[in-house]
């Protein structure tokens, strides 16, 4: 065989496991996730310390940028990423009309990114180069936080674009246009640990997503809006306001905890054949980590609803062990993360955006990785007639 008939022969099938668990699928230096050992990093930092260390935007410069920066480097990325915040007039109207059609905020953001696309004459990543690419980035990124609440504003009635601070951090600010009020420190330091910790976390649905429209060249808006689609699921993103609706058919008026009442409600769950929200993961085989962080930061709010929750997540491990034996289902990411939002003063329709925000900086560290290589992903299909 000739070396030209190697080139033009199309690859042979290889079969690989349903959902494509375990399959490599890229090279990545943003970070990794060690499921058998329950821990994750990001370019080598442990994530769970970056979260505890609570600085959102450097958690940010070291994904997007590369590296942790000096301590210089911070006051010109804060301002920089103040200047992005705020779209141009013409996508803030879009938001204040598009918002009285009663749109929830994650498909808000969705709607919204093309007009912003269109609005900052973005071009696909394809004809960029890397500087103008890490723009498009941080851009995007630092605008999200503003849509998504203005779309949960005007729904609301509120002012979309109420004026902060410039002085505030991504996190105090986007919890000043959520809440509607000015942030008290306990609040910013629960939801900074939330939201770093939930940056990246391996080639989860919803950055294989992002990556996969970045390898066909597209805007950054594209791929982050394709991304957003995926997150949105309950299977991914979604569980979080979920597992608080279970919380409320479990709870009481009275703040004694009823362990019966979570064992009845649980056990008829399990048997229909549903899934807990908020509990099993498709890496950890050990307790997820930022499960363990945000339940110890729940427990510092205290209270008879966090009471609640620990009694729940301590009954429903005993009845997944008991109906899915030898799975080591135990509560994921976002179980902790729907009680702190709760105490942060977050309402529960912007569980996911909140999510969502803290994601996509992750996205577009994963879309300028993949920029960078020309390959586009197009895998095969095995054709079964039906
Ligand atoms: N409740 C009940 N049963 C469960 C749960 C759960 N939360 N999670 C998994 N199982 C069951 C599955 O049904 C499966 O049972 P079967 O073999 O009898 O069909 C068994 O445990 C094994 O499932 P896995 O292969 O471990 O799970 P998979 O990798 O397919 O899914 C997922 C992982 C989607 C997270 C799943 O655990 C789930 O649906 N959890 C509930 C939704 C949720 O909390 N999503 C947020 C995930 S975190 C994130 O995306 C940020």
């Amino acid at each position: 065989m000739s070396v030209a008939d190697t080139k033009v022969r199309p690859p042979q099938p290889i079969e690989v496991p349903r959902g494509l668990a375990g399959v490599v699928v890229a090279q990545t230096s943003i970070g990794d996730v060690l499921g058998d050992e329950g821990r994750y990093h990001y370019r080598g930092h442990d994530a769970i310390e970056l979260a505890r260390a609570g600085d959102f935007e450097r958690a940010w410069q070291l994904l997007v940028l590369g590296s942790l920066p000096e301590p210089d480097a911070d006051a010109r990325f804060h301002e920089l990423v103040t200047s992005l915040r705020t779209p141009p007039p013409e996508v803030q109207q879009f938001v204040a009309d598009a918002a009285t059609r009663q749109i929830d905020p994650l498909r808000g953001l969705q709607a919204t990114l093309p007009m912003l696309a269109a609005a900052r004459r973005s071009r696909p990543l394809y004809d960029l180069d890397d500087e103008a690419r890490v723009e498009e980035a941080l851009a995007v990124a630092a605008v999200a936080p503003g849509i998504l609440a203005a779309f949960q504003r005007a729904r609301a009635g509120d002012d979309p674009w109420p004026v902060s601070s410039s002085g505030t951090g991504v996190v105090e600010d986007y919890l000043f246009r959520v809440t509607g009020r000015e942030p008290v420190d306990r609040a910013i330091r629960a939801l900074s640990a939330y939201l770093i910790a939930t940056i990246d976390h391996g080639f989860n649905a919803s950055t294989f997503t992002a990556r996969v429209i970045a390898s066909t060249g597209a805007d950054m808006e594209s791929c982050i809006v394709g991304a957003l689609g995926a997150l949105s699921g309950p299977l991914h993103g979604g569980a979080p306001s979920r597992a608080l609706d279970a919380l409320d058919a479990v709870g009481s008026d009275s703040a004694q905890v009823d362990g019966a009442r979570i064992e009845r409600y649980l056990r008829d769950e399990l048997s229909a054949g549903r899934r807990l929200m908020g509990f099993g993961h498709a890496v950890y085989r050990t307790a997820d980590p930022r499960s363990r962080l945000l339940r110890q930061v729940a427990l510092e709010f205290g209270g008879p609803r966090v009471e609640l929750a620990v009694e729940y997540e301590r009954v429903a491990e005993r009845l997944l062990a008991e109906y899915k034996p030898g799975r080591a289902l135990h509560t994921n990411v976002e179980f902790y993360a729907a009680i702190v939002m709760e105490q942060c003063g977050i309402p529960r329709e912007m569980f996911t955006p909140t999510f969502a925000m803290a994601r996509i900086v992750g996205w577009t560290a994963h879309v300028l990785e993949q920029a960078r290589d020309p390959k586009i992903i197009r895998p095969s299909s095995r054709y079964v007639p039906a």
